[in-house]
């Protein structure tokens, strides 16, 4: 068990470089199964996450040399096994397996994914996605069969626009027969950094980026190339991090338009950002004005950002209200901030703030990832000392955090038992 420790008040001066994007990478590897030949990923996040799709991927016979955030995926021996529920379970993201399996082999057997428990998570739009392409699904226990004759292009309308289920059908249509319509389609630039691979491998996708995206089948994919983006997730971390604590610190290496919705929230607030070229300056101001934050799809809030900002709302004069829309169960930090001294009052996916509230130094959970990442946040502004258990969670999604906070003259150590 790993506990982070956590003296707080302490404040932040220095550069943070934001490293590749998880949710990218995570959906990328996976992607490189359907080359019959070499794919060079750079810009790839040293996490744990990246680390369990390794495995698959050598489980599958392929081979991957990752070094100095260089991988390359070597996947001209790729063989059709199952992907047991010890590796499916690890993550999320196994589920891309779904759709590049059913497009390299017309056959995947693969065990339900796992991930952050943020609430139900079905992968319905998945299943209908696959079957509208011609694919057969059963499901045995806990296992997932698909099986096609071939896959044929159809029109797939999402009832909501799921980052999952675009990316995942996107995988299993680029080499389908004829051409697939994706509407609805999520428009996370996750999703533009997938299609632009597997375009530079040799499909054919248009619209990525919008909510119309069209997929024109191809015979085969080769050799692909790609950097992975910015995490804009991490980039907001820091910066809210940043509005804390920050004395001119320097969050580098980001896309100001990923992180546009934050940007907008933290000036509403009073905070003073400065963005020159790939990176901004940010300084904790004098106070904050309590706001509103509402979740959305992208280009709104963020909902892996909305656990973090709560942390923040907890500092602001008067009432803020934190309401998330995508996931049902997002909450799961908000006892945690009440036992260290914050005022929240929970009504199902909505928290009322009432601040400014000194936070304490108390032993906390990461409950999911993003929860992690609040709790940090709140360790870091508290009095006194913040132990945080459960940091498997935080590992999964933040490369070096704790060297990246040290760096920037945090007091934050890991302890091993
Ligand atoms: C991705 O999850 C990210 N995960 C999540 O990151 C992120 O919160 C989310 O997109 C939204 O941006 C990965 O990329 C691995 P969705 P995903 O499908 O694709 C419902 C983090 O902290 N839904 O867009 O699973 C679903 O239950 C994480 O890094 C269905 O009902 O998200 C949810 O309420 C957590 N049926 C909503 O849609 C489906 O078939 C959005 O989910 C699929 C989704």
């Amino acid at each position: 068990m790993k506990q982070l420790i956590i003296n707080g008040n302490k404040e932040l001066t220095g550069e943070i470089k934001i490293s590749g994007a998880k949710n990218s990478v995570v959906a990328l590897i996976p992607a490189a199964i359907l080359s019959d030949e070499e794919v060079t990923l750079y810009n790839v996040p040293n996490i744990s996450d990246t680390k369990a799709l390794m495995d698959i991927i050598e489980l599958l016979n392929g081979k991957v040399d990752y070094k100095n955030e260089t991988m390359k995926i070597d996947t001209s021996k790729i063989e059709n096994k199952v992907v047991p529920e010890s590796l499916s379970k690890k993550l999320r993201a196994s589920y891309y397996f779904m759709g590049a399996l059913l497009s390299k082999f017309k056959y995947a057997e693969i065990y339900f994914p796992g991930g952050c428990n943020i609430g139900s998570r079905p992968i319905d739009f998945h299943i209908n996605g696959f079957k509208k392409l011609g694919a057969e699904v059963t499901i045995e226990g806990n296992k997932y069969i698909f099986k096609a004759e071939k896959l044929k292009g159809a029109r797939i309308y999402l009832d909501f626009a799921s980052v999952g289920a675009t990316i995942n059908i996107m995988l299993a249509a680029v080499k389908a027969e004829g051409t697939t319509h994706i509407s609805n389609a999520a428009k996370e630039p996750e999703i533009v950094n997938i299609a632009s691979l597997l375009n530079n491998m040799g499909a054919k996708i248009r619209g990525a980026g919008t909510s119309e995206i069209v997929i024109e089948g191809v015979e085969k994919l080769g050799k692909g190339v790609i950097d992975v983006i910015p995490d804009r997730i991490e980039a907001g971390t820091y910066t809210i991090i940043g509005a804390l604590l920050g004395k001119d610190l320097k969050i580098s290496g980001i896309i100001e338009d990923h992180i546009d919705a934050l940007l907008s929230k933290l000036k509403e607030m009073g905070v003073d950002i400065k963005v020159k070229n790939n990176s901004l300056v940010i300084n904790k101001p004098e106070q904050f004005k309590a706001i509103n934050v509402k979740t959305l799809v992208f280009p709104g809030f963020a909902t892996d950002l909305g656990q973090p900002m709560s942390v923040l709302l907890t500092q602001a004069d008067g009432m803020s209200i934190f309401e998330e829309t995508i996931y049902e169960n997002r909450m799961g930090h908000i006892k945690y901030l009440q036992k260290m001294g914050a005022n929240i009052r929970v009504n199902d996916r909505t928290a009322i703030i009432v601040g400014r509230t000194l936070l304490k130094g108390e032993e906390v959970t990461a409950t999911d990832l993003r929860a992690g990442a609040a709790m940090v946040i709140a360790g870091l502004i508290a009095k006194g000392t913040t132990k945080v258990n459960e940091i498997e969670h935080i590992l999964r999604g933040y490369e070096n955090i704790v060297e990246k906070l040290t760096g920037v003259g945090a007091d934050i150590t890991i302890k091993e038992d």
